[in-house]
């Protein structure tokens, strides 16, 4: 893309026209600009390469995951008719409290809460730890990068333990990723000796570990943890899908006790709430103190604390379709493993990973999107590909899933 020098200098006036204080709380529109565009009879033409970071350049294109109404008109089927198994939603949606409070909100016209205390209070609560501890990021995305950014400078190295969420891997551009893969499925388990040996070799500043993992399920016993945590880094323990392993399994209640443990979680899967972005982190007290002085001071929308204080005012409702997931998660694994083709690996979320055995697992996702079930097809990383993913539905999405995967082999017969 090419700016007309012109037209930039255009905008910047119109910026200062409008006066940045009357319209917002911080800096005014300064755009430092290159005394190049300020001569305004330069016509050249200019080109992002010259102004965007090195290592932003080098980042690979965003690919974006295609938006419900885009998929069903791409389907020509209505959404109601598309049974998307292909991102970890959860399709139960949130408790009916939700929809209430956001119904009668009161105040959108006013910022939210930039430490989000009615939230935190709430959480503070239910995982009977201090308030202090805890803060709300827009999804756990942004409380990943904000950690990463907050530790590492540039040429940091974190250590990861692929194949796993790849956001982790995409946050660390600018810094080293050190991967010391899992084992081989089907137990997807962490080498901790070669983990801690990764990070005296190279004085890794954090440690990323996933329980239950995505993409396939598996989840790192506490004696494993405990041993990891005796390194001298930082250990971000992601519980993004602790609930359908057992709260009772999370140690975010160790947070308060440890120096060096960080806990996340979502309420995009538990309670429903992904499309409104609401994550939490549980945080040592050295730590969190600056993580307050990085983060944006609205990253937390009004709606997205209304929602989420709503979904803990009804535990019951997030109990019953916890319960509900578990148990399809166990219909559907029934169901897959019955497909001589398929290979479903156990897992402890709310998806199932899982190796098309003969035929091409690209060739199935297909045929499986053209009967309106979407389900996450792995090309890569070498360990899944031929893999797809499954994420667990409501009953009748794993009877849909069962009929298309009956056509899949009829028709590859
Ligand atoms: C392991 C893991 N961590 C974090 C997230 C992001 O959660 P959020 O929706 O709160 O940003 C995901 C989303 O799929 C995930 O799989």
């Amino acid at each position: 893309m090419s700016l007309s020098l012109r037209h930039i200098s255009h905008r910047r006036t119109s910026c200062s026209k409008i006066g940045a204080k009357s319209f917002r709380r911080r800096e005014p529109c300064k755009l430092s600009v290159p005394s190049a565009i300020k001569d305004p009879k330069t016509t050249r033409s200019l080109d992002a390469k010259e102004f965007i970071r090195k290592h932003i350049l080098e980042l690979a294109p965003y690919k974006s995951i295609v938006p419900f109404d885009v998929l069903s008109e791409k389907l020509n089927r209505p959404t109601s008719d598309i049974v998307k198994l292909d991102a970890n939603e959860n399709p139960y949606g949130p408790p009916p409290e939700v929809f209430s409070a956001l119904k009668n909100i009161e105040f959108p016209h006013i910022y939210p809460d930039p430490e989000s205390r009615k939230l935190r209070g709430l959480l503070a609560q239910e995982c009977r730890i201090p308030i202090e501890n805890i803060m709300i990021g827009c999804g756990a995305d942004e409380l990943i990068d904000l950690v990463l950014r907050a530790i590492l400078e540039p040429k940091d190295v974190l250590i990861n333990t692929p194949p796993t969420f790849g956001m982790y891997e995409f946050d660390c551009s600018i810094n080293i990723t050190v991967n010391v893969p899992r084992k081989p499925a089907p137990s997807f388990g962490i080498d901790v000796k070669s983990i801690k040996e990764a990070v005296f070799k190279n004085n890794a500043k954090i440690l990323m570990i996933t329980s239950p993992n995505n993409p396939d399920g598996s989840v790192i016993s506490r004696e494993e943890i405990e041993e990891l945590l005796e390194l001298p880094c930082l250990v971000v323990l992601d519980e993004a899908y602790i609930e359908f392993y057992g709260v009772e399994h999370s140690l975010v209640g160790e947070v308060p006790k440890r120096q060096n443990l960080i806990v996340l979680r979502t309420f995009s899967k538990r309670a429903a709430l992904a499309g409104l972005r609401v994550g939490y982190g549980v945080f040592p007290l050295h730590l969190i103190e600056f993580l307050w002085r990085m983060k944006q001071p609205y990253n937390v929308s009004v709606v997205a604390e209304l929602a989420a204080c709503a979904a803990l005012s009804n535990p019951d409702y997030l109990e019953d379709v916890k319960n509900a997931l578990v148990s399809e998660r166990e219909n559907m694994f029934e169901m897959m493993s019955k497909f001589s083709f398929l290979e479903p690996y156990e897992s402890q979320s709310n998806f199932i990973l899982c190796r098309v055995i003969s035929g091409r697992a690209e060739e199935l996702k297909n045929f499986l999107e053209s009967d309106g079930v979407i389900v996450r097809y792995y090309s890569s990383p070498p360990e899944l590909s031929g893999c797809i993913r499954v994420s667990v539905g409501l009953p009748e999405h794993t009877v849909r899933l069962k009929s298309a995967l009956l056509k899949y082999m009829e028709n590859s017969k």
